[in-house]
């Protein structure tokens, strides 16, 4: 934020004032000095002695008032990440009676601002001073030699006078000119934190240059079997094979993966045949999340290791990928919009705006239709700073609204049904099974209601695919998911009670 505000006022004065009063400048030191020069070259070369030694002094402070204003920018940034974290995070904040510890907090982060600026200030009230102080010595050497010039009649009165005339019309100029070097070190100083922002690469991107890998290519990804070895050193190419169109198999092949080193899936091979559904179940921590972000490419497994429709990811172009797949991640985001803008995001955008009756549709399918139409302003209410007036579930049910409408060819609900009461989540996977006839699924959940009637359930322990098979098969193996089912039972019974 401080990035988009502050800084970029630096880099606008950089642009305009400095280079308005730069010129203004040059045009006034060509025309003063030459009229000097005409009058009496030695008087001129005499009045611009104090010079070099004021550039040097502008050198010396502008380095100076460069690094103090970058410590001050930085400074601010933080203030304005505390203060939008404050504000977002206002009830945490007072269900943990953190209110004054926070207000003492900020008012430490804005002291040291103070300070930061301070010191630039102090800096910058002995940059002009000094710089007076040689525009003052220029002007004693001029009195006294052209004084004495006059008196030994070499030189008339009037010329004198003009060019002490001239000499003070040279004093703005030199003025602005540290003025000039100091906003030009303070907007080229954001310019390089702006330029940090903006020449950020996305890690994952579409392959673009054909053979950029320089590997040969050998044979097409189709007709390896599955399961070959040599399959993951084939390289990221062949965009002839790239096509958008997704049916929605989902393979992974001797999947492993690691953030930052430290492994998190482990030789994960899974197969989800187009039109099915699978769940996956395991302790949290397991690598669920993980392991359905590298679908959508949010994070990138080794090439070959995660297949659709038996072709690399890579193969496919970033956005239709992205296109293909209804991803309702586990934490809800919504926008501070309406309701009828959250549903919609991502196709409104694009080509074709959905109509208020295919979002009423998505909107039943995800069993919030009833709770919008009682809200006061219906579908388009608006939510709040990330739907903040909506219950969980509510929020939850809205997320996979925003999915089922793309109708998607893979739909990743991850966790998504948490949030709502086993009768609701009943209804909704009612309306899934309709919607998703043909179309892939994968469930990630803790509760056996949600992923009993799975065509396959995996438990993820540690990374690893512990246990495959439907539910019956599972219950029969007497494992993780026996378990977790016996657990449920007991409390569904307990509640009864
Ligand atoms: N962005 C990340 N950077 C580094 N480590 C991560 C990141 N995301 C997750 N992890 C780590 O990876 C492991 C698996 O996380 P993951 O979110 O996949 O678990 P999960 O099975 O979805 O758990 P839960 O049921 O709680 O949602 C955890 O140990 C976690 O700390
Ligand atoms: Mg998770």
């Amino acid at each position: 934020m401080a990035r988009a505000t502050n800084d970029l006022n630096a880099v606008r004065m950089l642009l305009g004032p400095a280079i308005m009063y730069s010129a203004n400048t040059i045009v006034f030191t060509a025309g003063a000095l030459g009229f000097m020069l005409a009058i009496s070259p030695k008087l001129t070369v005499f009045a611009f002695l104090p010079l070099p030694i004021a550039s040097v002094i502008i050198q010396y402070f502008g380095r100076r008032i460069h690094e103090r204003f970058e410590r001050i920018q930085a400074m601010f940034s933080d203030i304005s990440a505390r203060a939008q974290e404050n504000f977002s995070g206002a009830r945490v904040i007072r269900a943990y009676v953190q209110e004054q510890s926070e207000i003492a907090a900020f008012e430490n982060a804005n002291q040291e601002y103070i300070r930061r600026s301070l010191g630039l200030v102090r800096l910058m009230g002995m940059l002009w001073p000094t710089l007076e102080l040689m525009l003052g010595a220029a002007v004693v050497i001029v009195l006294w030699l052209g004084g004495r010039e006059v008196l030994f009649h070499r030189m008339s009165v009037g010329d004198f006078v003009a060019f002490n005339t001239y000499m003070m019309q040279l004093t703005w100029p030199v003025i602005a000119l540290g003025w000039v070097i100091n906003i030009f070190q303070r907007g080229t100083a954001s310019m390089v934190r702006i330029e940090e922002i903006l020449s950020q690469q996305p890690e994952i991107k579409d392959e673009t240059v054909i053979g950029s890998s320089g590997d040969p290519v050998i044979g097409s990804s189709e007709n390896l079997s599955h399961g070959s070895p040599d399959f993951a050193l084939q390289s990221p190419e062949a965009p002839i094979t790239r096509s958008p169109d997704v049916v929605g198999e989902i393979e992974f092949r001797n999947l492993n993966f690691a953030y930052n080193g430290t492994a998190v899936l482990k030789d994960i091979s899974l197969r989800i045949p187009a039109g099915s559904s699978l769940a996956i179940v395991g302790p949290t921590g397991s690598g669920k999340t993980t392991l359905v972000s590298l679908i959508p490419r949010i994070y990138d497994a080794a090439p070959g290791a995660v297949l659709i429709d038996g072709r690399p990811l890579r193969d496919f172009p970033l956005d239709s990928l992205r296109r293909n797949i209804g991803f309702v991640p586990q934490e809800t985001f919504l926008f501070s919009d309406t309701i009828r803008e959250n549903i919609a995001y991502g196709i409104a955008r694009e080509d074709a705006t959905p109509t208020l009756d295919e979002i009423k549709a998505a909107a039943e399918a995800a069993n919030i239709a009833q709770d919008i139409e009682s809200f006061p302003e219906g579908y388009n209410t608006t939510v709040g700073e990330r739907g903040i007036t909506l219950s969980g579930g509510q929020k939850q049910r809205t997320a996979i609204a925003r999915a089922l409408l793309r109708s998607p060819r893979i739909l990743i609900l991850d966790d998504a049904l948490s949030s709502v009461d086993t009768h609701t989540e009943d209804k909704i996977l009612n309306h899934l099974r309709e919607i998703m006839r043909g179309r892939t699924t994968i469930f990630i959940s803790h509760r056996v209601s949600t992923v009993r009637n799975a065509d396959a359930i995996a438990v993820l322990h540690q990374g690893r695919i512990v246990e495959l098979g439907t539910h019956d098969q599972l219950i029969a193996r007497n494992g993780y998911y026996t378990d977790l089912y016996n657990k449920q039972l007991l409390e569904e019974e307990l509640a009864e009670v």
